[in-house]
């Protein structure tokens, strides 16, 4: 082990990095399948740097090697060693529908914006359009969003420059196509390789993976969908409500019961062990193009993406853990960019808010990276990441 080591330094380095305590074995098909990472015996044979504030305080002694952990995994340096099922993501409802002015719109910015901002579970409902996979909002058209293969294409890009972060994609099977419809898609966008499997099937809440586990493995998408999903076909494709509930969707109550609306007849202590989702988008129903559809509530906005207050995204995300004893994983929003979304998840996760949020309408994004941080550990880790992935 000390000679993979040394051998691999980087591999050795980054368990230290994510604080893994623990022995960490990392199986699976992967060219890391024959390392086993163990920082508690791994010795440093080129120790980074001290940090200034060790420099300046000595706190570093000689016994602790590790150094302070300082790589952030969603954003987050606590997040590294947390399961994946303990951490409150903020979610883009209709992730791909943008466009000022589109009364079927739910976002403002696009995926590559909500990825920089801090997104990280990107739903959308898909429809066939002329044998190929779109994500359309209720009809394509009503709202066509495009292909998915496209879309999922930009997301995959966005992964592979963010190798520390683990993104969540919900895929709403609009027309309950069969599953094999989706796997080209998948496939030829790059996602399919970045998919996490878990080993067992219907793994419950306390069996997730770490993120730093996820950032290991190089599977660092989840993908769940909620109808049609057989995962005797296609592994990757998770079986949403397996692993998870949700509340009622396309809410249009203000009050935002916290109450399992999907899978149906769930008993109480099955959802407990389940991931799940708080709907918090409020919706009013028009009627377009001869549909009669929901949409966002958008003069509710403010309120609804608030920190606090009735109706708001902060008081059901506490009453969501009143009820359950745990905050809900996912906040389904729409137009997060308004109200403060990612304030709410930070006080969820008990991590400190502050990011600037967010990219701006119709303009690119700026990359919202702290390079402060990363800057000392990003070499080393390339070369573990480029192998890994
Ligand atoms: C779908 O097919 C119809 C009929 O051939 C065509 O008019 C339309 O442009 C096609 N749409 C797309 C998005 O390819
Ligand atoms: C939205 O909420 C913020 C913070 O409470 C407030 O400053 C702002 O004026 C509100 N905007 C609207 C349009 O109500
Ligand atoms: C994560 O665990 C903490 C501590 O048990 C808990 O307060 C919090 O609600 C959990 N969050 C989620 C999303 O499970």
């Amino acid at each position: 082990m000390l000679n993979s080591c040394k051998l691999l330094f980087a591999a050795c380095l980054v368990p230290a990095v994510l604080g893994q305590t623990a022995v960490t074995e990392i199986t699976g098909s992967s060219p890391t399948a024959e390392i086993a990472l163990s920082s508690a015996t791994g010795t440093w044979t080129n120790p980074p740097a001290q940090t200034p504030s060790e420099a300046a305080s000595g706190t570093r002694t000689s016994s602790a090697q590790q150094p302070a952990q300082t790589q952030p995994c969603n954003l987050h340096v606590e997040f590294c060693a947390r399961r994946y099922s303990n951490i409150t993501y903020v979610g883009a409802h209709n992730s791909p529908f943008v466009g000022g002015g589109n009364m079927a719109a739910n976002q403002n910015l696009d995926v590559k914006a909500q990825l920089n901002d801090g997104i990280r579970m990107l739903q959308g409902q898909t429809h066939r359009m002329n044998q190929t996979i779109h994500y359309c909002h209720t009809s394509c058209d009503l709202f066509d969003g495009g292909p998915v293969e496209d879309y999922l294409r930009t997301v995959v890009g966005w992964l592979r420059d963010n190798p520390f972060e683990v993104v969540t994609i919900l895929i709403g099977n609009g027309d309950s196509l069969s599953v094999g419809n989706y796997k080209e898609p998948l496939e030829k966008s790059g996602l399919a390789e970045l998919a996490y499997v878990p080993q067992e099937r219907n793994i419950k809440v306390d069996q997730w993976p770490t993120l730093s586990e996820m950032i290991l493995m190089g599977k660092r998408a989840v993908v769940f969908m909620d109808y049609k999903a057989d995962e005797g076909t296609i592994p990757y494709i998770l079986d949403e409500f397996k692993y998870m509930w949700e509340t009622p969707f396309s809410p249009t109550d203000e009050n935002f019961p916290c109450t399992i609306d999907r899978p149906p007849d769930q008993p109480k202590n099955d959802a407990q062990g389940k991931l799940y989702m708080a709907n918090h988008n409020l919706n009013t129903e028009i009627s377009l193009i001869g549909h009669k559809v929901l949409v966002p509530d958008t003069d509710s906005l403010n309120q609804t993406n608030g920190v606090s207050g009735f109706g708001s995204l902060g008081l059901m995300a506490n009453n969501c853990r009143a009820d359950w004893d745990r905050y809900p994983n996912f906040l389904l929003v729409d137009f997060y960019d308004v109200g403060s979304v990612f304030e709410v998840a930070a006080r969820a996760n008990d991590v400190e808010y502050n990011r600037p949020c967010c990219g701006k309408r119709k303009s690119t994004a700026s990359p919202l990276v702290k390079a402060t941080d990363s800057l000392l550990l990003l070499p080393t880790l390339a070369i573990l990441l480029s192998i890994v992935l």
